[in-house]
């Protein structure tokens, strides 16, 4: 099946060959074409250029063509950190801090993480699978082609495995590439109070595992956090996880200054997420690594948390990616639009950073950049086409608007 879009106003993050990341000022450097046409044959991109040197084309059988007059064509954005498996929701806990508690206290009295937790080993593998496909499909409505998703509800063998099943059947839906990530040590569940090292234990001799013998996890994550889990035990939970073949992420500096930077970059983590404390010394580290910085700014926005350096990390030379964290406790959003508007209006970022954060530093940070997150030949062909509007800086200025007006993965559309 071949499909041409013609007069497209912009073809939006063009790059004719594969690039890892961008990094420091060539974050500001988004290429562009005016007044594009873009091919797409068998579910990949296939060739683009402008309508004045528009090739004449001979065979118009099979050949569906899509007229984007005013319109923006740009590469779908790569969620590289969501939770979107997960039973039910914690609207009342929203309602709780918005009356004064804060996110920690809730924690504290087994809610938070421990209350998702509770909610999701109730629920049958069917029941989960029907929750999260409707999270699934809203997130590429919205214009993500790509997701990462976690585990961590579970929080003993069975749950968590129920959870990175689920994760596979996403996977193989085969619709966007998926990656699987474990995430046991996301918190203490309530029979292992008081016993963590035993929690550790259980995650390092069961749970992994089973998990490996399963193939069920591309990355193994660990919440580096004061009252979680220690930089030592993140390092030792990520070196059990390498051995069973699994990548390392990391949820670090989030509430509290933790050494998870540090820890992450030692651990050679694919990513660090988060980054709320994030100091000058974690700014040093990241630069003579491979570690992906990567800015939530749905949860730093919900919890009202002190907002992550993005704007210093890129000024002194690092690439940053954007993810959603698309969670029930911190950010019940997986609107990668809005990750955009948040990241010029609250970071100061201008659209073309934002741009390439959301789609191809996200994608390095799920280990895709050879398969999505800008206009290349070859990669797959998921994309969005907007309404008319007047240039890609209008997608992050009118926060909150729907501007997707069709959304292409594989080069086929998903219906709306
Ligand atoms: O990424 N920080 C830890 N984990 C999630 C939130 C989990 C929850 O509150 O359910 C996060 O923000
Ligand atoms: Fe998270």
């Amino acid at each position: 099946m071949k499909l041409l879009i013609k007069n497209i106003k912009t073809l939006v993050q063009v790059r004719d060959n594969v690039i890892e990341k961008v990094s420091g000022k060539a974050m500001s450097d988004l290429p562009c074409i005016e007044d594009a046409w873009l091919a797409i044959d068998n579910g990949l991109i296939a060739d683009y250029g402008t309508m004045e040197d528009f090739p004449g084309i001979t065979d118009w059988k099979d050949l569906e063509v899509i007229d984007a007059t005013g319109k923006i064509v740009m590469p779908c954005y790569a969620d590289s950190h969501t939770h979107i498996v997960y039973a039910g929701n914690r609207e009342g806990e929203f309602v709780d801090r918005i009356n004064g508690l804060t996110y920690e206290e809730i924690a504290k009295r087994g809610g938070g993480i421990l209350n998702s937790a509770q909610k999701l080993r109730e629920v049958s593998e069917d029941d989960l699978f029907e929750q999260s496909l409707i999270r699934f499909f809203e997130v590429i409505k919205q214009g993500t082609g790509a997701i990462e998703i976690k585990s961590g509800y579970g929080l003993n063998t069975e749950a968590e495995l129920k959870m990175l099943r689920v994760i596979k059947r996403l996977k193989d839906l085969n619709i966007i590439p998926v990656k699987a990530t474990f995430l046991g040590a996301h918190a203490i569940p309530a029979e292992y109070k008081g016993n963590k090292e035993g929690y550790i234990q259980l995650i390092i001799n069961e749970m992994l595992p089973a998990i490996a013998k399963e193939k069920l996890a591309d990355y193994i994550d660990v919440f580096c956090e004061n009252g979680y889990f220690s930089a030592e035990e993140t390092k030792l939970i990520l070196e059990t996880g390498l051995k069973h073949g699994l990548i390392p992420k990391v949820h670090a500096e989030q509430l509290s200054h933790s050494n998870g930077i540090q820890t992450a970059v030692a651990c050679q983590a694919i990513s660090v997420d988060h980054l709320e404390f994030c100091n000058d010394k974690d700014i040093e580290v990241l630069k003579n690594s491979k570690t992906m910085p990567t800015v939530l700014p749905g949860a730093a926005f919900f919890l009202s948390l002190p907002l992550p350096p993005a704007r210093k990390m890129i000024d002194a030379g690092l690439a940053v990616a954007f993810a959603s964290d698309y969670n029930p406790g911190s950010s019940p959003s997986g609107n990668m639009n809005f990750m955009m508007s948040l990241g010029c209006i609250q970071y100061k970022l201008n659209p073309a950073e934002v741009i390439n954060a959301c789609t191809i530093n996200s994608a390095y940070a799920m280990g895709l950049s050879h398969e999505i997150g800008s206009i290349t030949p070859g990669k797959r062909a998921n994309i969005f086409i907007t309404h008319p509007i007047s240039s890609y800086n209008y997608i992050p200025y009118a926060f909150g608007s729907n501007l997707i007006e069709t959304v292409l993965i594989n080069g086929e559309k998903i219906k709306h």
